[in-house]
Order: C-alpha cells, then sequence, then structure tokens
C-alpha cells in the first residue's frame, strides 16, 4: 500500500466524520507514524512541539476509531489499515459502522473523488436529517490552531458522555479558552447528540423568550405551545426523547454587578431552578453552562455519578502557550516560555501581548522581557476593567490590601489591615475565587494571592496614586 493511499484514506475518513480534508499537520503525523517513526521524531522533523503532535495524534485516532468501528491506535494504525486494505483487495464489501450512520468506504480514487464532489453522501444526509444543530452563533474554531488541551477534552467526554452528566459548568477567567474548549468538544462529539444549540446569555437573558426559542426549535409541533408550567414539562419531556446539548454562553451575564459572584439578577432567579430541574429530572440530555463566575449550582459534587460536574480552566501548558507565541513569528525563543509564564498561559492575552511585541519591539521578545514590566496592554485592560467593576465593595478593599502586600497574604493579615468583619473577609475571599481571581497557597496557614498580572492592573490602575 503506498503512502498517497493511506492519505487518501485517512483523508477520506477524516472528511466525512468531520466535514474537512486533512491538514498538512495532520498529514505530517500519518505519514510519520506509517513509517514507524515516534511523536519525537516527527516532531522535531517538522519543527513542532512534542505534545502537539501527540495532541494530533490522539485526535486522528479518535476519529479513525469511530469511522472504523474499532480501536485505533498510534501502534495498531499501520496493521489495521493494511488488513483493511488486503479485505478491499479481496472485494470483500467494507461496511464499516459510524454511530449513527453506516458508510461505505473503499480505497478507490473513484469513491474519493464522489466524496469530496458530494460530501452530503445520502446516508450522511439521513443522519442530518435526524440531527437538528443551531451553532450559528458558536465561534467557529480551526483546529490547526486549537493547541493543548487534550486532558480537559478528555474529562468533558467522560462526564457527558459515559457519565451522562446532566448540569456540566465550564468555568474560568476571561480569555482562558472556555468557549473555544466547548466547542471544539462539540466538533469532536456532534454526531452523539439529537440536537445541539448553542445560546449566549449575552444576547438573549430572558428566561421566557430562551424557553420558547428552545421548545421551538427542538420540537416543531409545538410552535404555539404558550409560556407557561407546561412549556417547561414539555420541554423536560423532549430532554427524555432526544439526547439534546444545549449551550449557554457568558452566564455571568444574569448574576449582580457589585455584589459578590455568582449571585443571580432578581429577574433571572427562574434561571436557578430551572438549572436545578435539569440536573434532578431524569433525563438524557445535558446543559453545558460557561461562565466566569461560578454560582451555587455549578459547584461540582463529588459522587462519581452525579449528574453535575464543572470543570475550572486553568492557563494553557506550556507547549500550547508556546504555539500561540509561534503563530506570531515572534523572535528569541528562549525567552517564550517565560512570556508565556508572565501571562499566564492565558490565550487571550498571549494574543495580545505578541501582537504588541509584533508592533512596537520588531518581533524581539528579548528586548520586550528587558522592559522589565509586566505590561498590561489597553485590550487587557479593558477585560480587568469589567472584572473590577462586577466586584462587591469589600471584595475591592481586600484586593487592594493584597496589591500593597508583596507577600501572600492571610487571613488575620486581612483582619488587621482591613476595616472589615472577619465574615465579610472570608465571603470575599470566597467571592474572589469564584471569579478566578485569586489564588490559594495551601501552606500550614492558608494564604492568598492574586494573579500577577490582575495585582499590576489593580496598581496601577485602581490604587490611589
Ligand atoms: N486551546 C487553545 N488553543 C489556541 N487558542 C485558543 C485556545 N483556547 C482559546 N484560544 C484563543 O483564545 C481566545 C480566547 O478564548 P475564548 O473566547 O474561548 O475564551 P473564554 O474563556 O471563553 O473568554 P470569555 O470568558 O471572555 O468569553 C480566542 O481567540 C481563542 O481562539
Ligand atoms: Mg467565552
Amino acid at each position: 500500500m503506498t503512502i498517497t493511499e493511506v492519505l487518501q484514506f485517512a483523508d477520506r475518513l477524516v472528511f466525512t466524520h468531520r466535514g474537512k480534508h486533512l491538514d498538512d499537520i495532520q498529514e505530517t503525523v500519518i505519514k510519520g507514524v506509517w513509517q514507524g517513526k515516534t511523536y519525537e521524531n516527527i516532531a522535531e522533523e517538522c519543527n513542532r512541539s512534542e505534545s502537539r503532535i501527540r495532541d494530533v495524534g490522539y485526535q486522528l485516532w479518535k476519529t479513525f476509531s469511530e469511522s472504523l468501528g474499532e480501536d485505533i491506535y498510534k501502534s495498531n494504525f499501520r496493521s489495521t489499515i493494511e488488513r483493511l486494505h488486503i479485505q478491499e483487495k479481496s472485494s470483500i464489501s467494507s461496511i464499516y459502522r459510524t454511530n449513527r450512520s453506516n458508510c461505505n468506504f473503499n480505497f478507490g480514487s473513484q469513491t474519493l473523488y464522489q466524496y469530496q464532489k458530494y460530501p452530503q453522501d445520502s446516508q450522511i444526509e439521513d443522519t442530518a436529517k435526524t440531527t437538528y444543530q443551531d451553532l450559528s452563533i458558536a465561534p467557529t474554531i480551526n483546529h490547526t490552531y486549537f493547541y493543548g488541551r487534550t486532558q480537559e477534552l478528555e474529562i468533558l467526554s467522560d462526564y457527558i458522555l459515559p457519565q451522562k452528566t446532566r448540569l456540566m459548568s465550564v468555568l474560568g477567567l476571561s480569555g482562558i479558552g472556555k468557549t473555544t474548549l466547548v466547542k471544539r468538544f462539540i466538533d469532536l462529539n456532534i454526531q452523539k447528540f439529537d440536537v445541539v444549540i448553542w445560546r449566549n446569555l449575552k444576547l438573549v437573558k430572558s428566561l421566557n423568550y430562551l424557553m420558547t426559542d428552545l421548545l421551538k426549535k427542538i420540537s416543531i409541533e409545538n410552535e404555539n405551545l404558550l409560556i407557561s408550567d407546561e412549556q417547561f414539562t414539555h420541554f423536560f419531556e423532549l430532554l427524555s426523547r432526544q439526547k439534546c446539548l444545549i449551550i449557554l454562553d457568558d452566564v455571568q451575564n444574569i448574576f449582580i454587578s457589585g455584589k459578590f459572584a455568582g449571585q443571580y439578577q432578581t429577574q433571572h432567579t427562574e434561571y436557578q431552578n430551572l438549572f436545578q430541574a435539569i440536573a434532578q429530572t431524569e433525563h438524557q440530555s445535558c446543559l453545558i453552562l460557561i461562565s466566569q463566575e461560578k454560582a451555587q449550582e455549578m459547584t461540582a459534587l463529588d459522587r462519581e455519578l452525579y449528574p453535575i460536574k464543572s470543570l475550572e480552566l486553568e492557563g494553557l501548558d506550556n507547549s500550547a502557550g508556546l504555539e500561540i507565541i509561534q503563530e506570531y513569528k515572534l523572535q528569541d525563543r528562549e525567552y517564550w516560555l517565560n512570556l508565556n509564564n508572565m501571562y499566564l498561559g492565558n490565550p487571550l492575552y498571549l494574543q495580545y501581548i505578541s501582537t504588541l511585541i509584533k508592533d512596537i519591539f520588531q518581533d524581539l521578545v528579548s528586548q520586550f522581557i528587558a522592559e522589565g514590566n509586566l505590561i498590561i496592554t489597553e485590550e487587557m485592560k479593558l477585560i480587568f476593567d469589567t472584572l473590577y467593576q462586577r466586584m462587591s465593595d469589600v471584595e475591592k478593599q481586600i484586593v487592594l490590601k493584597i496589591s500593597k502586600c508583596d507577600e501572600n497574604v492571610s487571613i488575620e493579615d486581612l483582619k488587621i489591615s482591613c476595616s472589615l468583619s472577619s465574615i465579610d473577609i472570608i465571603n470575599g475571599l470566597q467571592s474572589l475565587k469564584r471569579r478566578y481571581l485569586l489564588n490559594q497557597i495551601k501552606t500550614n496557614n492558608t494564604l492568598f494571592r492574586l494573579p500577577s498580572l490582575f495585582k499590576e492592573y489593580i496598581k496601577n490602575f485602581q490604587m490611589p496614586k
């Protein structure tokens, strides 16, 4: 079997499954693995990080396994494909089962051409008929520029698919990659749901409007139902009858600004009932909440099969962070790790700072680092302004105190230096944690600090000069 045949076959599988052809890096991984190379060798040859190559490999084996209905790994990729090729040559009709549809594959170029020209093969159309998707306001993710997060994707898949979590929250600081991660999960798993709908609570806030909208989308026959308790009953019937995945992004928009984190605005308290009912009622669907602030219902419960889970995102790992810097073709590779750490592996901040280094420092990361300051770009300042404005007065007092200290602070330190009651201090700290703006250092005596970038922002823009 020639490498061209292998690539054609792989391309067809990926295209049928994901609607996209192989990109350069995927081709490199397939070629390398076919030739028995290690991920490390492949990474060296194409000047990419090993973890990036591993990620690409992981996604490819997953796609092939799902398409072919048998487990494919790096170690059995070549032997499996060769076996299938031999079967094909013996004119055994090869029918492989995808999750919800049957697809015919063969290695001939004729079939490849048909798939490229007519991606909506009649059997794929059948699947499309039974599946309703509304992802019109979800971002499009170019998976070539999606780095790391392998573990987080595995966690999400495990919670939502085998564990059948009914209420899933994805939480973390602005720009950390929540929306991107969830969309990537959907791109990889869409065929496992009957209905997928993405909504953003920045755009739609009223629960009545949202319910009417969702019901119309999920069930065409009941368009004229009035907003009522019956509508909720009907909604839950639909969640039982079909496997729906509903995503609500930017949920922090229904929480109060200027109070402790995660408290519902008076006109939106009904959302809390909906979220609780989704978790407590028996059905086969999942609601994913994406938020910068954690509310009570978003607290994961440890019990393994309990239907509420949360995933709190931290910065990208080093190699994924470096991939972002590489995209900007910056120089002085030896300083990239430093840059990634300074900007907390936050992909959005890394984009902003890489742009600044391009614009002002002629791509030279060393020159930027030599400045010696943690620079807050104008875009970052706007993000932190919004976060600061959303805080309660108690939290503002606490962050101002912590920012003045060079050392990590304890609750006792805060009691001495702030004119706040103990209970205010404790609630304020908890609220800051629920906004992902406070790091806890677990020593004998619990200590706290602010993320370095946020502390720099407070010092520069909120402290009286
Ligand atoms: N794993 C990743 N690889 C590469 N880029 C990423 C990754 N995750 C996020 N990004 C990029 O970082 C930026 C911010 O990501 P995203 O919008 O998902 O953050 P967010 O946590 O949803 O932020 P917000 O709370 O403000 O909505 C986007 O430009 C996105 O493309
Ligand atoms: Mg987002």
